[in-house]
């Protein structure tokens, strides 16, 4: 028997190994990589809410969920609330400021990218997660969903921060 044969298993072993190393260093790589750095936040709902944010920013949609954009984002909207997606959202200075500090301080924790997009809808991770593969495009023009962000017609827990896939159910 050949020197080689005998060492066969512990090569096979060696071999293994490095194998496991360099694909748990890709697997690595591809968190990082992942949606281009633009990755919404875990949790998306802090364990606290703001009474005022539940209050002023569920008005006219529901109140989103802070860990869905990035701290720049949601200075972005706080700073332009009068002009607000072809609305009036204003607040007074007190209320702004304290809104924006529950927003920031719970913004995404996973967002990389330098990127700020004023609207989840336009975030990578959001456009993966809501692609072809996932929903038909028929779905969009159900009036039932009216608007990619209207999370909750599809998200039964949408305004609890809740996107979990037991608890997603399309309209038909
Ligand atoms: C007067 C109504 C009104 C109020 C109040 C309001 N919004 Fe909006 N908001 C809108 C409209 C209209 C849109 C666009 C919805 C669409 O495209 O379907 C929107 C969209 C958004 C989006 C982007 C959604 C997407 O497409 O991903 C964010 C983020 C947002 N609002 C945050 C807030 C925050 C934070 C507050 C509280 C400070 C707030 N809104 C209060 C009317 C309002
Ligand atoms: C037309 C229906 C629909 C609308 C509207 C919609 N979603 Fe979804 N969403 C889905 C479906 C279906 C999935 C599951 C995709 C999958 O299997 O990975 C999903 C997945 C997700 C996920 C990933 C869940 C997970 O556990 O991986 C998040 C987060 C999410 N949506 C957030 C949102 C937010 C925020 C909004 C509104 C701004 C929204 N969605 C609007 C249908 C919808």
């Amino acid at each position: 028997m050949s020197k080689y044969y005998k060492n066969f298993p512990r090569r096979l072993v060696s071999a293994l190994l490095v194998m496991g190393v360099a694909m748990s260093f890709a697997q690595a790589g591809d968190r990082a990589e992942k949606y281009s750095g633009e990755n919404r936040g875990k949790p998306a709902q802090p364990s606290q809410i703001n009474a005022k944010f539940q209050q002023e920013c569920s008005t006219c949609h529901i109140a989103y969920a802070p860990g869905l954009l990035p701290a720049a984002s949601w200075r972005k909207v706080m700073g332009g609330l009068n002009k607000h997606f072809g609305s009036d959202a204003s607040l007074t200075v007190q209320e702004n400021k304290e809104i924006t500090a529950f927003l920031v301080n719970n913004a995404s924790n996973r967002w990389s990218a330098s990127t700020a997009p004023l609207r989840i809808t336009e975030t990578a991770w959001f456009k993966r997660k809501h692609d072809s593969h996932e929903i038909p495009p028929t779905v969009w023009k159900n009036p039932k969903v009216k608007s990619p962000a209207n999370c909750a017609a599809c998200h039964q827990q949408a305004d609890r921060g809740d996107f979990s896939e037991r608890n997603i159910k399309i309209p038909k």
